[in-house]
């Protein structure tokens, strides 16, 4: 079983950013954790800040014939035609997921392009929304 995570813009500063919302850990620490409790899965991760960066890895990942990609596209989610339409090309199923509740926030992150072409979504439990995902993909 291999998944594939990608998150993408400002998660590289989990931990220090808006800690009041995305909690204390950087996600480097929390994967040591993820990997740990799920030792017979291969986790690959990746983050980049640039929306075409996060395409091409979303497409290696499928082409590398991953299992599954669990994808916190970030501010992207409310804008990303671009991700929407790659994400609907791809064979391996997605999983959206959020830290926090964008349904509980501001009105402009009630949308998201991602959703209608991901698998399911999963948000609002904090770093643990990217363990439900490993989960969901377990089946
Ligand atoms: C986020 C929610 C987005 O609205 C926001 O832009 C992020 C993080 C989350 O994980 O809660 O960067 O995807």
């Amino acid at each position: 079983m291999k998944i594939q995570i990608i998150n993408g813009p400002n998660l590289n500063l989990l931990g220090k950013r808006e800690p009041d919302i995305y909690g204390n850990s950087s996600f480097e620490d929390y994967l040591i954790k993820l990997r740990e409790k799920y030792p017979d899965v291969q986790i690959d991760y990746f983050q980049s800040n640039i929306e075409g960066e996060l395409i091409n890895a979303l497409q290696a990942a499928d082409d590398a014939q991953c299992d599954g990609i669990i994808l916190n596209a970030g501010a992207y989610t409310h804008t990303s035609i671009a991700l929407r339409d790659c994400i609907k090309s791809l064979r391996v199923p997605v999983i959206e997921v959020h830290l926090s509740n964008v349904h509980a926030r501001e009105e402009f992150r009630h949308i998201s392009m991602i959703a209608p072409v991901a698998k399911g979504s999963i948000m609002g439990f904090g770093l643990d929304s990217y363990r439900l995902a490993v989960e969901a993909l377990l089946g």
